[in-house]
């Protein structure tokens, strides 16, 4: 089977971070062929600086890193320092990268590759808030039936909300894209709350990353050991939920994953729900399906590939 063509277009962020690693960790089944960046958990300047650290980190200095939008399409940016800490990255001390980010906009990268590689053959993983996706499908509409498919994490429906008592953050951030993205008609694989609370990093789990001994395994230890604070308070969870790895993991491993082919819609005017994935898992309205919403993984057997691809860095 041929390594996937990927872009991850993300906002690190921890857990963007582990996702990247874990990308680039499986060559055989991805291949990278950009990371884009947007503004989401910090700043562009920040996450575009944090995407470029990971990826020297992982010893992949060659890796193509674009900055795209710094701002939701037409609402204030809300960041999530109270997470992710003030630099994005908090946890590990790692050094500021050498490498260059690329001088192209990160849509129109996006819009480039897709127009340039076969048809059919990118997939794009959204991480963060989907403007990005969103400006290049709205600048490009012509890419809409060239995209493999889009895997994302967003979006919850049992688990309700982590930023508001109704929305996830990506979704929250820029509901305006994500209602573009959901509408468009792609094949779309969503990695919500749902899914992604099932993948905590516990503590034998945490001892195993520093367990690899590489300046990968200690820096995810580290990374996990501070972004678990939020979901601990909040939730009394036992670790780190890692939501962005569940996408890269769903791409190598499908086969550890299930869910349902349902309809999803976004929540934009509503202050009391604004950013809501109203997902119509029961099946009560005749709202046509558009997503595969996620619901369940092998924890166990996600944390055994995640540890494996990190020790190979
Ligand atoms: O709600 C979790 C999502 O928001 C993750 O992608 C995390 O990195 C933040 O962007
Ligand atoms: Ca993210």
């Amino acid at each position: 089977m041929p390594a996937k063509k990927i872009i991850i277009d993300t906002d690190p962020g921890q857990d963007d971070a582990i996702a990247i690693l874990l990308a680039l960790g499986s060559p055989d089944e991805i291949e990278l062929l950009g990371i884009t960046t947007v503004a989401g958990n910090v700043p562009l300047k920040l996450t575009q600086k944090n995407a470029c650290i990971i990826c020297e980190l992982a010893g992949r200095p060659e890796t193509l890193v674009f900055a795209g939008c710094d701002r939701p399409l037409s609402r204030p940016l809300v960041t999530a320092e109270h997470v992710h800490g003030k630099t994005g990255l908090d946890g590990p001390t790692l050094p500021n990268p050498q490498m260059e980010i690329k001088k192209q906009h990160g849509v129109d990268f996006i819009i480039e590759t897709l127009r340039t590689e076969p048809s059919g053959t990118v997939t794009l993983c959204p991480l963060g808030p989907l403007t990005n996706i969103a400006t290049a499908l709205e600048k490009a509409p012509d890419i809409i039936n060239r995209i493999a498919e889009i895997v994302l994490m967003g979006g919850a429906y049992f688990e309700v909300g982590n930023i508001t008592p109704t929305a996830e953050f990506n979704i929250y951030v820029d509901p305006e894209a994500a209602d573009i993205v959901f509408k468009s008609g792609i094949k779309i694989v969503v990695m919500p709350l749902d899914v992604t609370h099932k993948v905590l990093v516990t503590r034998p789990r945490n001892d195993a990353f520093r367990k690899i001994g590489s300046s990968v395994g200690v820096a995810t230890a580290e990374m996990t050991d501070f972004f678990e604070r939020f979901d601990k308070d909040k939730y009394g969870t036992a670790g780190a939920p890692l939501h962005d790895p569940c996408v890269i993991a769903y791409l190598i491993k499908p086969e550890l994953f299930g869910g349902r082919y349902i309809n999803v819609m976004i929540e934009k005017t509503s202050d009391l729900t604004l950013g809501m994935t109203v997902a119509d898992w029961w099946g009560v309205t005749n709202r046509p399906a558009n997503a595969t919403f996620i619901n369940d993984v092998d924890a166990p057997a996600f944390f055994d590939l995640l540890t494996e691809r990190l020790s190979r860095l």
